[in-house]
């Protein structure tokens, strides 16, 4: 087989996916497997490059905006061409944020309470809405429906806080979420597909040095701290692993995909979302999960390369 691997884009998580791609690439080397990388600026190069090449099978190592949300992966079903993770339905669902929140409320699933504005587009006396919310929540969490890697997020105590997020959140989506505050820990689980088994690997905790686990401690080595296998009670961690399935399932998610999830004080796990292309980069948590299972990277891509064939 021949593996070509996509990356790049245009989204605000550039950064990230070309050291996704870059990563991913050379642990397929390492294998000795044939790769073509496929370096791609726009959606439309990306349809382009997938069209001419040869290859059996693409790793999707794109994050955000269409590389993520779906528009690629339906045009990959529509040129006939397999490729990694979930399909595009699931994709879609799980990067809009005010969608997923919804299913995992039908579903039972805890997710932190939140309310949907429109960019610009406010119902009634907005400075009276957020007081109110405040005086509910004491804390919120300002965000894009669709982004991810922390991109445009601002945690917020007061109402001039939250207009400046508001502000921040508009320039990546239309569709924004305030979100309550879970006072907690930080965690995300990797929800795994092999063999007809779905299962959750070890939970990783994550611990900033300071501050939260913004775009600067997601990539910036060193300065946050991670602990896999978290140090959970028995019954706590298994309620995590539960609930990050079930997020999984619920979006109709294959392969795999990395659930995040704040951990309240009294041990309910909130989740956040379903990343169905979660990051590949030396520090992302992915791999360590798979470390911790006694993988090593180039094992876990390919295993996730096999697993997205069957
Ligand atoms: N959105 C980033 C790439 C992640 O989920 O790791
Ligand atoms: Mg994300």
């Amino acid at each position: 087989v021949k593996i070509g691997v996509i990356y790049g884009g245009d989204s605000p998580e550039r950064e990230v996916s070309l050291a996704s791609g870059t990563a991913v690439l050379k642990a397929l080397e390492e294998l000795d497997l044939k790769v073509e990388p496929l370096l791609v600026s726009s959606a439309l190069d990306a349809v382009s490059k997938v069209q001419s090449s040869r290859c059996d099978v693409f790793f999707v190592a794109l994050h955000g905006s269409w590389g993520e949300d779906g528009r690629l992966q339906g045009a990959l079903d529509l040129l006939g061409k397999k490729y990694t993770g979930s399909g595009h339905e699931s994709c879609a669902l799980a990067m809009d944020k005010r969608v997923s929140k919804a299913i995992f409320e039908s579903c039972k699933i805890p997710t932190a309470p939140y309310v949907v504005l429109q960019r610009d587009k406010f119902l009634g006396n907005l400075n009276q809405k957020l007081e109110e919310l405040l005086c509910l929540w004491q804390a919120v969490v300002v965000k894009p429906s669709g982004c991810g890697s922390t991109v445009g997020v601002t945690i917020a105590r007061d109402v001039e806080t939250i207009c400046k997020g508001i502000r921040e959140a508009s320039q990546y989506d239309q569709v924004l979420l305030v979100e309550k505050y879970i006072p907690g820990r930080e965690i995300t689980v990797t929800v795994w597909e092999e063999e007809g088994k779905v299962e959750a690997l070890p939970i990783v905790e994550i611990i900033p040095k300071e501050g939260f686990y913004d775009y600067r401690a997601k990539y910036t080595s060193g300065i946050t701290r991670y602990q896999c296998p978290a140090d959970l009670p028995d019954e706590v961690g298994a309620r995590v692993k539960e609930v990050a399935v079930a997020s999984h399932l619920a979006l109709g998610c294959r392969v795999y995909s990395r659930v995040d999830i704040r951990l309240s004080e009294d041990g309910t796990p909130y989740v956040l979302e379903v990343n169905t292309a979660p990051g590949m980069t030396a520090t992302s948590l992915v791999p360590k999960a798979a470390s911790a299972m006694g993988w090593s990277f180039p094992e876990l891509v390919a295993r996730i390369v096999i697993n997205s064939l069957r």
